[in-house]
């Protein structure tokens, strides 16, 4: 028994934040950000917008692709790094806001990762016929866990949701998933801070070490990719359409570089969406199969690297 995607669906807040916006917030430039990062604007959640509300709107998008009721959806996983709350869980709070109760329904946080690690536990939840439709979502609002006043981290990030609507079948579907995280590396990305004694002790909001990150993340996303290929003979020209995760476009070009894969196979977003974190990966996969690119038969690899460190790959023959 196999799992497989049958609806994909996608959400991105209406407000724009373009890169000559942000030249009137912080000392920085359009032609900065787009040369070192490819980003050109980002979506920006409302004031009253939390992370279930941008996961509901995928969510609805990704039921109606799928054909399936909302009843018949029998797990709910939600990754993310901008909760609505400590808890409950966005998962909780989603399931009830599409009218449903009952299947399990947690949290995955794996911050850049999430998609990947929500994805691939769900595809155990359905491919051993524990659960029989899962709705697996990334959604994101990190414009809330920006510092607005750091210029080398306020350009960088967007809002946005991703979902799909992961079913059994004796077909595949997903082929292969591979998850790792190496804890060493907590402190070059992270939001700091926590609650305690009634207050945010600490930084509430992103710090990062710019240049680490960049060579991690191209390092293991060119491992992940030869991982997935491995596990399942196949080589990189083998790949019809690599999804990685958006953060920046230098990261994505070096890494289909080393693997040999032409720009034309990558499926790029962070150009118009920034990065979304865990959002990223769904949205692309999203845009990818309602414009044509992704057909059936196609073998699609999805990989995310985030803070933790964590990251992976869900290898898919579509
Ligand atoms: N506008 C103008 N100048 C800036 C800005 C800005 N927005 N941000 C930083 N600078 C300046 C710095 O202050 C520095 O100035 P200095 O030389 O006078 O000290 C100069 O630009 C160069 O800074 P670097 O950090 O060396 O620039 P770099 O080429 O490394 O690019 C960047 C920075 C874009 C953050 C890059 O390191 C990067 O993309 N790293 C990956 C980070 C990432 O993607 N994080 C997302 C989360 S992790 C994930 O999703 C995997």
């Amino acid at each position: 028994m196999y799992s497989r995607i049958i609806g994909t669906g996608g959400y991105l807040p209406e407000k724009i934040l373009t890169n000559q916006d942000l030249e009137s917030m912080v000392d920085t430039s359009d032609e900065w950000i787009r040369t070192r990062t490819g980003i050109t604007q980002r979506h920006i959640a409302a004031e009253d917008q939390m992370a279930s509300d941008l996961a509901l709107e995928a969510s609805r998008k990704a039921i109606a692709a799928s054909g399936i009721r909302p009843n018949e959806i029998d797990l709910i996983i939600v990754a993310t790094t901008t909760p609505d709350m400590v808890f409950p869980s966005t998962a909780c709070i989603l399931q009830h806001k599409l009218g449903i109760a009952n299947g399990p329904a947690f949290d995955v946080q794996a911050v850049c990762s999430g998609f990947i690690y929500a994805l691939a536990t769900a595809d155990m939840f359905v491919s051993s016929g524990k659960c029989r439709n899962a709705l697996v979502v990334g959604t994101e609002v990190y414009s809330r866990i920006i510092d607005w006043n750091d210029r080398s981290t306020c350009v960088l990030f967007g809002d946005g949701a991703g979902a799909v609507i992961l079913t059994q079948d004796q077909q595949p579907g997903i082929l292969s998933s591979h998850l790792h995280a190496n804890g060493s590396y907590s402190q070059i990305l992270a939001v700091p801070g926590n609650i305690s004694a009634g207050k945010i002790q600490g930084k509430p909001f992103i710090t990062m070490e710019g240049n680490t990150v960049f060579k991690f993340a191209v390092k293991v996303l060119e491992e992940a990719v030869h991982e997935a290929l491995d596990a399942n003979q196949l080589q990189p020209s083998d790949i019809d359409w690599l999804i990685p995760h958006q953060a920046n476009i230098r990261i994505i070009s070096s890494t289909a570089k080393k693997l040999g894969i032409s720009p034309e196979k990558v499926v790029t977003t962070v150009a118009q969406h920034g990065n979304t974190s865990a959002a990223s990966v769904p949205l692309a996969l999203d845009i990818a199969v309602r414009d044509g690119r992704v057909q059936s038969g196609h073998n699609v690899v999805l990989e995310g690297v985030g803070g933790g460190f964590t990251w992976g790959s869900v290898l898919i023959r579509w």
